[in-house]
């Protein structure tokens, strides 16, 4: 059927490429049509009513949803204890479309922890952070200073994969801060590395677009103590904009000669 199929493809290039329930729903039924500009008023009324299909519970409202989410993360003591609180939390509509969890890469007890935005598809599959393309060149970018996921601890500001790999919302994000900034408080790292603008933003709180930060130095506060943190390129970036790799380069040696003190 040449027409489902570019329907379909249609659907894949919108990105729309994630199903979320076993059984499509008519968003359309229920709601009854209006009656026609000058129609008699008991003729509409006279329309056989449409059942209207189930609705969901009401999601909590996102500050409702970011108090639940601060209330999930005060007694936490261990990353094990995060991700348990993690799998449990409701607030965040993501869980619903994502396929899994993705928490973590690398080791907790590294000095250098990376947070980049969101899962993307191939994470969303393996339930690990920056496994496809972007995190196949993250890999060679710390190999290249002479590290790899042994000596990095690696985790997104959202945990879930964002459907399509839209850009999370302002919300979702502001739901899920109080557990990364739990999760980068559990690891105390000595040096914190932002991947692209949005964590950047999310954690260190600039408004400034990360053209313009990349490569300072600021300070973070664990909760515990102060840190040194660094926005750079977001790999995906670099995969567009090769020509930005130099930057990059020079980053991640600021980064290779901070972990050398
Ligand atoms: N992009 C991210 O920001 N995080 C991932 O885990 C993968 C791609």
């Amino acid at each position: 059927m040449p027409a489902i199929r570019e329907l379909l493809e249609f659907y894949a290039e919108a990105g729309v490429d994630t199903a979320i329930g076993e059984i499509a729903v008519d968003r359309f039924a229920g709601e009854p049509s209006p009656a026609p500009a000058g129609a008699p008023r008991a003729r509409a009324a006279a329309a056989a009513p449409v059942p209207r299909a189930p609705q969901p519970a009401a999601p909590p409202t996102p500050d409702a949803a970011a108090l639940d989410a601060r209330n999930a993360v005060a007694g936490v003591q261990t990353l094990d204890e995060l991700r348990a609180a993690l799998e449990r939390f409701e607030g965040c509509a993501l869980r619903a479309t994502a396929t899994r969890l993705v928490f973590a890469d690398g080791n907790p007890n590294a000095r250098l922890m990376m947070v980049g935005e969101a899962p993307g598809r191939d994470e969303d599959i393996e339930g690990l952070p920056f496994v496809g393309r972007s995190g196949k060149l993250l890999d060679l970018m710390l190999a290249a200073i002479g590290l790899d996921r042994t000596q990095v601890y690696i985790a997104n500001v959202i945990p879930w994969r964002p459907p399509g790999n839209r850009t999370p919302t302002p919300q979702e994000t502001q739901i899920c801060l109080p557990f990364i900034r739990k999760q980068i408080e559990l690891v105390d790292p000595d040096i914190l590395v932002c991947l692209g603008g949005p964590s950047t933003a999310a954690l260190l709180g600039t408004r400034d677009g990360i053209t313009k930060t990349r490569g300072r130095w600021f300070s973070y506060d664990t909760g515990k103590r102060q840190i040194r943190a660094m926005p750079t390129f977001h790999p995906a970036f670099l995969l567009r904009s090769p020509l930005q790799k130099r930057l990059a380069w020079r980053d991640f040696l600021a980064i290779k000669k901070a972990l050398a003190h």
